[in-house]
């Protein structure tokens, strides 16, 4: 997958696996990382699916409703991807801290719903239940924080706490934080990330 790989100065410390949202690239993210640790090693990863030119990490059939079986796949292959990274460059396959908006935010939520091993922890900015009617591996140990928007009109309250309690139910330790805002990603909910973030 086409990517950007920055190593940290600190050694000790996790990767951050960035990830856009649709119409994206692998640098949009980059200076979240930065907020949220400047230490830290950077894997920001571009979507291999491509929407009337916008990138994104799985084809959907309309907004917000996913294409299930893609979604399936792709999650495996980011995931494979993940395991591809770690060797090449030497970082810990256990200490990826994943940072997703919108799109990015989704494929994250479901690499966390397909595999127990995928992520230590993420940070899910507008996230959505990425598939509904499955049993989600023990997630106990993982942390979740979740930022969402009371006026979010593509991921709505009600399904923003219908996620938390998903991850909760599969023993994840879930943050679900509030803006009083649209599906935009805010200064202020990186802030709360970055907060929770020197909390783990
Ligand atoms: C999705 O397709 O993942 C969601 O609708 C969010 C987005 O617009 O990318």
């Amino acid at each position: 997958m086409r990517h950007i790989f920055n190593k940290g100065q600190d050694p000790t410390k996790p990767t951050l696996l960035l990830l856009h949202g649709t119409g994206g690239n692998e640098l949009d993210m980059l200076p979240l990382a930065g907020r949220i640790d400047d230490e830290a090693n950077v894997l920001s990863v571009r979507g291999n699916v491509l929407e009337n030119g916008m990138p994104r990490y799985f084809r959907r059939l309309a907004e917000g409703i996913f294409d299930e079986e893609d979604l399936i796949f792709r999650t495996r292959e980011l995931n494979d991807f993940l395991n591809e990274a770690a060797e090449n460059y030497g970082f810990d396959r256990d200490k990826v801290i994943a940072i997703g908006y919108s799109n990015g935010a989704n494929i994250a939520a479901s690499l966390l719903f397909h595999y127990q091993h995928a992520l230590k922890a993420a940070i899910l900015h507008h996230p959505m239940v990425p598939r509904r009617g499955i049993e989600l591996p023990d997630l106990s140990g993982k942390s979740v924080f979740i930022a969402a928007g009371t006026n979010d009109p593509i991921c709505s309250p009600e399904e923003s706490v219908e996620l938390q309690a998903l991850f909760g139910k599969a023993g994840a330790d879930v943050k679900l934080h509030w803006e009083e805002r649209g599906h935009q990603l805010t200064m202020n909910e990186v802030e709360e990330a970055r907060k929770w973030y020197m909390t783990l």
